[in-house]
């Protein structure tokens, strides 16, 4: 009988990007992926355009110029900085530098799908901590700590709630934590919260030793297509990552892309404006029409269908039939419930009439 290589079973589901839901290809309005309503800066796409112009050439492995370029802008150590194709890759390289086959990870239950898939692909077990009305329990969280725990990942802002912990939540939680269990701390939406309480990973443990903060370009900063994110942390962590760091593994344009954006605050500014109006004016017309949503700090909103007539697999599908793509939250554990990306002026203002069409409001 004839054999056939055969790959390893590895106990994981699939991501499934919200994109790949949607079956008509009609999109003309996507906000499912809490992609900047504006895009990119200008200044950002020039240079991509510019770079693209030479791509005979690898691009610097170690990607020295961006990070040059981030320590300046965040007076950090580039040293402790390390490139991943998205933040997503700065997750995977986390969990296989650290897991082992019997070890835990405790995630916040509605957290994001990346960090239960990469730990579950490295042998880890994942265990879940409740969340307080939308909101990260760090209580919950050190309950279920044992000896077999070794990461505990969170977001802050939190994806899919939109809701934060402030940094003293932060520290508590850290100082709880046995010393080696690793703290990851996701800044992916930090731009957005303007609260006086909340400071981002990155500015809380900026010199420990046991947290590792993560950021992106995909949000903010209009650039989820070329993949760009990083992490920071000690020394001694980020040369363990960099050890198993593919090499090359952000392309040429998209490092000088993500420089020109790190240097363009006006351009940021203009994006956080933007959204931290309409989040206030979603969040108000959400009301009107009796549906729940949490405070978003964050650039997308949480849904909920509970008080009105309509589920949310419905709306979901009638609005996707009407060209406006939003996210399902089936796989997050979220009852009845949908999560909006703030959009575009002119595609806020469609969506709002269209939901108030379905909900039949006036
Ligand atoms: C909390 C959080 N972290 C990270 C990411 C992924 O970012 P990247 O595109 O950098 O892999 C997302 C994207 O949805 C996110 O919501």
């Amino acid at each position: 009988m004839m054999r056939f290589p055969k790959p390893n079973n590895i106990v994981a589901e699939k991501y499934v990007a919200g994109m790949s839901l949607f079956k008509s290809k009609l999109a003309k309005i996507k906000l499912s992926a809490n992609e900047s309503a504006l895009g990119p800066s200008p200044k950002a796409k020039k240079q991509y355009l510019e770079v693209s112009k030479n791509f005979a050439r690898y691009p610097d492995s170690d990607g020295t110029f961006l990070r040059k370029t981030l320590a300046n802008k965040f007076k950090i150590d580039k040293n402790r900085i390390i490139l991943g194709s998205g933040s997503d890759q700065i997750f995977e390289l986390i969990c296989k530098s650290f897991l082992k086959k019997g070890d835990e990870v405790i995630v916040p239950k509605f957290s994001f799908i990346i960090y239960r898939i990469y730990s579950r692909m490295n042998g880890a077990k994942v265990i879940y901590a409740k969340e307080n009305n939308f909101t990260i329990s760090i209580k919950d969280i050190l309950k279920k700590v044992t000896r077999k725990t070794k990461i505990v990942f969170i977001a802050n802002p939190n994806n899919p709630t939109g809701t934060y912990i402030s940094k003293k939540e932060l520290l508590f939680l850290r100082k709880k934590l046995r010393s080696n269990i690793l703290l990851v701390v996701d800044d992916a939406y930090f731009e957005y919260v303007k609260q006086k309480d909340y400071f981002s990973g990155l500015k809380t443990f900026t010199n420990f030793k046991n947290v590792v903060m993560t950021r992106t370009f995909s949000k903010i900063y209009g650039l989820a297509g070329l993949r760009v994110g990083w992490g920071y942390g000690s020394k001694e962590i980020i040369s363990a990552l960099n050890k198993i760091k593919p090499p090359f593994n952000v392309s040429r344009p998209a490092l000088f892309a993500a420089s020109a954006a790190v240097k363009d605050s006006s351009w940021l500014n203009k994006e956080i404006k933007h959204v931290n109006k309409w989040s206030k004016k979603m969040y108000s017309e959400f009301k009107k029409m009796r549906i729940e949503t949490n405070k978003s700090f964050t650039n997308f909103l949480l849904v909920k269908f509970d008080k009105v007539k309509i589920n949310s697999t419905k709306v979901f599908r009638l609005l996707a039939k009407s060209g406006i793509l939003v996210r399902k939250m089936d796989v997050y554990g979220i009852k009845n419930s949908l999560r909006i990306t703030i959009g575009t002026t002119s595609e806020n203002i469609t969506l709002i009439k269209k939901m108030r069409k379905i909900l039949n409001v006036r």
